[in-house]
């Protein structure tokens, strides 16, 4: 490997062991965790059937494990049957029946609390509607929502009837949205009337009005919950209001029992390319790893209440608010707004008031309220909070630091959780009542997951401390099986570097003397912008799409909150501006990337100049423009630039 950025520079010495007392009441203590990895190790696929027979409750049994004969497109437990949604609601009926599933908290300070047997109910009466309104199994149904009990109620009746869910970030344009309904080809859209972020409305209804105004033709319906009250459009034959949907319905629905591979949900995701990528996942496989890695990771039991912060438009609120934990039976908490509204105490106070035992969230929010200092979690009572998480980019020592001492109060495991859309669980992680930790590494692979990192000829790096590719060696349940429409994408993407031998995740990593795992970051062209994947060419293709810009470049340069941040190139339709023009003309960029992929996408800094530097054969040198944007030493050949005179302007010094 030839790429300076692959090798490894973050160097780590302290060690954190669990407490005696953690470890006492842990679900795996230490000589558990060491059979299953034995269990694994010695019959892989035996090990994963033992699994799914414990976890899953099965309509039908399986009897073949895992089918190989079309690899890379793996499938599991094939000729199995089960629902996912009984999965998550019924089984716990008899047991837990009145145990709260979720209690939820709104941004203005509004709760709810649904129990098992409330939320079953909310799910069968929203399946039926959705029947009603013509959905069957295999049809796709966008959910565009705010953080409400709904959108899980939304994406369980999906489940129930064996609809496919794609979930679309609320924060995401009616641009994004609309590419996402066309390629998903979905036939309805399940929104709200708005939700709340931030003390204002986000206007979902517009947004979803907006999108379906072109080219969105499969969609025959659109249900919309009342959330904020304020006026709104509803289009005759096509928009109904969702209680008007559920009013008549029975509040029992009886779960269609479906293939173990019936495709539970699409989760758009960036890759390399400007076309977002819709991850395909499975039923069973998916359900098996979301429970196990709940149980497992989380320490998951029935005096737990778990709060996961991340909005179920992503990856991780999907297994681990929608389907994991209930799956597992345990409390969750939803909350619909932002975490400085209306101070940076926000969570803090939720942690205290809701008794929260386990907390998991993001790095760069960690980040962001760490900022505001120690005085707003201080002044809350976090004794109940007995485990910590982070997930969806790596976290620096010094935000670990502050997350174990002032908010876990040297008390409580970090769990540094390693995975992504295309695992659909969990893949490295500390276990929390086991595994020592270390600030900023996710430590080992879980039980059953074959992680390595090895050379650009795919043999694995052996050397402690030598960077290298991420690849996962084995097929796992839970894994994408394969992206919709675009199973050649798929296989290029994710297999073909290595000749279909392993799943190469796409970032780089490397493993200290104890066989740790450090992540390093991608090596494609994505970018994590406050644990959110973006592609670098969606934001260029975005860019284009204005009238008066002829070329863009964007790359990523660290950012002390947000993890990366975005920085364009952009070349102008006739002359280059500068001083007030070149300000005005930033905001009105930044305006259009927010309308064409959402807020998150907007650049941080826009740089123009006459044009971009090219290497002979006309591919733009991004590795230099990288250099520039982070103030790196430029240590690439710039002669064979057309005009070195540019490099002055590239750097902001013309
Ligand atoms: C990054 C989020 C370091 C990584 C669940 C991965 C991480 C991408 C970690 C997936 C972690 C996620 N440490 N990096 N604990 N977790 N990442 O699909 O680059 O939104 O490939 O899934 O986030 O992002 P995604």
């Amino acid at each position: 490997m030839t790429d300076k950025n692959i090798e490894s520079i973050l160097i780590e010495k302290r060690r954190f062991a669990p407490s005696a007392e953690f470890t006492a009441g842990a679900r795996l203590k230490p000589a558990d965790l060491e059979a299953l990895h034995a269990e694994a190790a010695a019959d892989y696929e035996g090990f994963w059937a033992a699994r799914a027979r414990e976890e899953l409750s099965w309509d039908k049994p399986f009897t073949t494990v895992l089918d190989d004969s079309k690899a890379p497109n793996y499938a599991w437990f094939t000729d199995g049957e089960l629902n996912v949604s009984a999965n998550c609601l019924d089984v716990h009926l008899a047991e837990r029946g009145d145990k709260t599933a979720i209690i939820f908290e709104g941004e203005e300070g509004d709760r709810r609390n649904l129990s098992y047997r409330e939320l079953t109910s909310e799910v069968s009466r929203f399946a039926n509607a959705l029947q009603a309104q013509g959905a069957a199994a295999g049809d796709r149904i966008v959910i565009y929502m705010p953080m409400v009990p709904e959108a899980v109620i939304a994406m369980q009746a999906c489940a129930r009837i064996g609809a496919i869910h794609s979930v679309v970030f609320g924060g995401f344009s009616a641009n994004a949205l609309r590419d996402r309904i066309i390629d998903a080809g979905a036939k309805m859209v399940i929104t709200a009337d708005g939700g709340r972020r931030g003390g204002s409305v986000i206007e979902l209804k517009q947004a979803t009005d907006a999108a379906l105004a072109e080219g969105c033709a499969s969609i025959e319906k659109v249900i919309v919950l009342k959330r904020t009250g304020h006026e709104i459009n509803m289009t005759a034959g096509r928009d109904i209001w969702w209680d008007d949907a559920v009013a008549e319905q029975s509040d029992v629905c009886e779960p269609v029992a479906l293939n173990a591979e019936h495709p539970l949900f699409l989760l758009y995701t960036s890759g390399s390319t400007g076309k977002p990528k819709g991850i395909q996942h499975s039923s069973a496989g998916y359900l098996l790893q979301a429970k196990l890695t709940s149980k497992w990771v989380f320490d998951l039991n029935d005096s737990d209440v778990f709060w996961c912060t991340a909005d179920v438009g992503w990856i991780t609120g999907h297994s681990y608010v929608a389907y994991g934990p209930l799956a597992a039976g345990a409390t969750i908490v939803m909350y619909e707004g932002g975490p400085v509204y209306p101070d940076a105490g926000r969570f803090w106070k939720m942690c205290e008031e809701l008794g929260v035992t386990v907390f998991y969230t993001a790095p760069t929010a960690l980040r962001a309220l760490m900022k505001f200092g120690d005085e707003f979690p201080n002044q809350y009572d976090l004794s109940k909070i007995r485990l910590l998480g982070t997930v969806g980019e790596p976290i620096n020592p010094e935000a670990w630091m502050w997350y174990h001492t002032v908010i876990g109060k040297e008390r409580c495991p970090i769990v540094d959780t390693w995975w992504q859309t295309e695992t659909g669980g969990i893949m490295m992680t500390p276990v929390p009542g086991v595994t020592a930790t270390k600030p900023g590494s996710c430590t080992l692979a879980l039980p059953g997951i074959m992680t390595d990192v090895v050379d650009d000829s795919g043999n694995s790096v052996e050397a402690a401390d030598a960077g290298g590719y991420l690849v996962i060696r084995k097929p796992w349940p839970s894994m994408l099986r394969t992206i919709w429409g675009d199973n050649d994408r798929y296989i290029e993407t994710y297999w073909e570097k290595f000749r279909n031998r392993f799943y190469v995740a796409g970032d780089s990593a490397h493993r200290d003397a104890d066989g740790y795992f450090w992540i390093m970051g991608r090596i494609d062209d994505v970018v994590n912008v406050s644990g959110h994947r973006l592609g670098t060419m969606e934001v260029e293709s975005a860019l284009v799409a204005h009238q008066r810009v002829v070329e863009a470049a964007v790359v990523s340069r660290p950012h002390d909150v947000k993890g990366e941040s975005i920085f364009a190139y952009v070349v102008f339709r006739g002359d280059r501006p500068t001083g007030a023009e070149a300000e005005a003309l930033t905001k009105e960029l930044r305006d259009w990337v927010g309308e064409q992929v959402g807020a998150i996408a907007k650049p941080d800094d826009i740089r123009f100049t006459d044009n971009l530097p090219k290497t002979r054969s006309g591919k733009i040198m991004r590795r230099l423009l990288r250099a520039i944007a982070r103030g790196e030493e430029i240590t690439q050949d710039t002669s064979t630039l057309e005009n070195e005179a540019i490099l002055d302007q590239l750097r902001g010094l013309a």
